[in-house]
C-alpha cells in the first residue's frame, strides 16, 4: 500500500479557519477564536502543509476549577484513527501544563466507545457519569427530548507525560 508521511503543524485556529472547517465540524467552533481573546479557552488546529486544519479541539478554562476540559475534539472523517487526534490531544495538554494546571477533564458520550478507548489508552481515568437533555426536532417537524448520558474522564499531567503514544 503506498505511503505518504504528512508533517503536521499545531497552532491556534482563527477566524479565518472557519468557513473550511464548519464543512465537516459544524458550527460548534464559531464561537472559539471570541472565547480565545477572552483568555477562557485554548482552540487549536492541526494542520497539514496547506495550512488548511485537519483537526480541532479546545481546552476550556472557567468550567472546572484547577483544571482544563477538553473541548469538541473533531479529527476530520477521512483522516480518523491515523494519530492526529492523539496529536491533538498531546498539544492541548501543553497548552493546560503552560496555564500551571496539572489535570485535563473530558466528558465523553457513552456510546462512543471508541473515543473513550482513545481517551484510556491515553492515561485518563473514568470517575463519574453525568447526562445532558435536550429537544431534538426532526425531519418531519416532530420533537423529542433526548437524554445522553456521558462519562467524566481526567488526566494528572503532573507526571510530565506528553500525552503522546
Ligand atoms: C475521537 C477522535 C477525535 C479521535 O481522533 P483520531 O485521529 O481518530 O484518533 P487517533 O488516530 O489518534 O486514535 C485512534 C484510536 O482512538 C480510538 N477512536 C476514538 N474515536 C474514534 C473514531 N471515531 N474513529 C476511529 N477511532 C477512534 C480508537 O481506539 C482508535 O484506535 P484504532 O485506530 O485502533 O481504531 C476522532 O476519531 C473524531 O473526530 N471522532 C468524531 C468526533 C468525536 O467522537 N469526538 C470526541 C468527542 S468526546
Amino acid at each position: 500500500m503506498p505511503e505518504v508521511a504528512l508533517p503536521l503543524t499545531v497552532r491556534d485556529l482563527t477566524t479565518d479557519d472557519l468557513p473550511v472547517v464548519t464543512s465537516w465540524a459544524g458550527v460548534g467552533p464559531r464561537e472559539a477564536p471570541e472565547r480565545m481573546e477572552r483568555g477562557e479557552v485554548d482552540y487549536l488546529a492541526v494542520c497539514p502543509p496547506s495550512g488548511v486544519p485537519v483537526a480541532l479541539g479546545g481546552a476550556i478554562y472557567n468550567e472546572i476549577p484547577g483544571a482544563g476540559t477538553l473541548w469538541q475534539l473533531s479529527v476530520h472523517p477521512a483522516l480518523r484513527s491515523c494519530g492526529i487526534g492523539t496529536i491533538l490531544i498531546g498539544a492541548l495538554e501543553q497548552r493546560i501544563r503552560a496555564r500551571g494546571l496539572r489535570r485535563a477533564e473530558l466528558g465523553v458520550d457513552e456510546p462512543n466507545v471508541r473515543a473513550r478507548a482513545l481517551y484510556e489508552r491515553l492515561g485518563y481515568v473514568a470517575y463519574g457519569r453525568d447526562s445532558s437533555t435536550w429537544d431534538q426536532v426532526a425531519d418531519d417537524g416532530s420533537s423529542a427530548t433526548v437524554t445522553m448520558m456521558y462519562t467524566l474522564m481526567r488526566k494528572d499531567l503532573a507526571s510530565g507525560e506528553t500525552g503522546h503514544v
